[in-house]
């Protein structure tokens, strides 16, 4: 309760202090506010920044994503409505082959070690990461639905079709790095078991290299030989990657 009114009381102040709450966005809080001038703001900082010469039309990109969630109910938002926005958007081309990272429970490694793991490349380092990372919509400004509590939210739909998009854009060595310190470091449900790892092309992907961290404290709970990680492998074989497993802590 007390964290709910933390994040609460700076909500009014606006999206930067929302940042200083952990974890995802709290669909309780509802749409994040100024979204608009935080999408677009985005996406020229992408396109004059971040990946010069890039051509996109930034005003057309809110206006198929505005397109995409205000027709439909908060809890009706399915992949394909955002199918327009993302024809808008660039891909990046050509993929930074060997450089692929996907993560999954280690939000908070990745976060901390943000200028070791740069040479890497993230699904927030393309163009709808880099614009939705961090953001709440469902365009009910008071508070959207938990995205348990829908059948296609507005928040997963748009970052299924994201993690789709980037997934099959991998080639070359690609990097898996899972949470050991948990159960199911490797979880069917999550967006890199449930999409990501379908979307992987065997053609392009060389090897699959696995990195199971635990935190320095522990506990060590899964390993590559131990736990679910060892589904994922399994998973791996029979679609025919290559793939390595490597155990380290922080
Ligand atoms: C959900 O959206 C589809 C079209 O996108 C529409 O046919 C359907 O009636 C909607 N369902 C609800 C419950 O709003
Ligand atoms: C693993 O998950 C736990 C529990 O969510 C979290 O506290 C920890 O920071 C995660 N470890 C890494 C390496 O991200
Ligand atoms: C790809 O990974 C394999 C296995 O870890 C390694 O032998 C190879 O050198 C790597 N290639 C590149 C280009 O990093």
């Amino acid at each position: 309760m007390y964290f709910f009114f933390f994040c609460l009381c700076f909500h009014f102040k606006g999206f930067i202090m929302l940042l200083h709450c952990p974890g995802r966005p709290h669909a309780e809080l509802g749409t994040t506010p100024n979204i608009k001038h935080i999408v677009v703001g985005r996406c020229y900082n992408y396109i004059t920044l971040i990946n010069p010469g890039l051509r996109c039309d930034c005003e057309n990109i809110w206006k198929q994503f505005e397109g995409a969630v205000v027709r439909q109910s908060p809890c009706n938002v399915t992949v394909k409505d955002y199918h327009l926005m993302f024809y808008a958007m660039a891909q990046t081309w050509p993929p930074p082959c060997n450089r692929f990272l996907f993560w999954s429970k280690t939000r908070t490694l990745v976060h901390s070690y943000v200028a070791a793991l740069r040479h890497f490349w993230t699904l927030e380092d393309t163009m709808a990461g880099y614009i939705f990372n961090d953001l709440m919509w469902c365009f009910d400004f008071g508070s959207c639905p938990e995205w348990s509590a829908c059948k296609h939210h507005p928040v997963y739909s748009l970052w299924q079709q994201a993690s789709q998009n980037f997934a099959e854009m991998a080639c070359g060595n690609i990097t898996v790095l899972l949470n050991g310190s948990i159960a199911n470091a490797f979880n069917r449900k999550s967006m890199f078991g449930s999409v990501e790892l379908d979307s992987l092309n065997p053609c392009n992907v060389d090897y699959v290299n696995i990195k199971v961290v635990t935190n320095l404290e522990g506990p060590l709970i899964e390993s590559c030989n131990q736990g679910s990680v060892v589904d994922l492998i399994h998973i791996l074989q029979i679609r025919g990657f290559r793939w390595t497993c490597t155990d380290n802590d922080q």
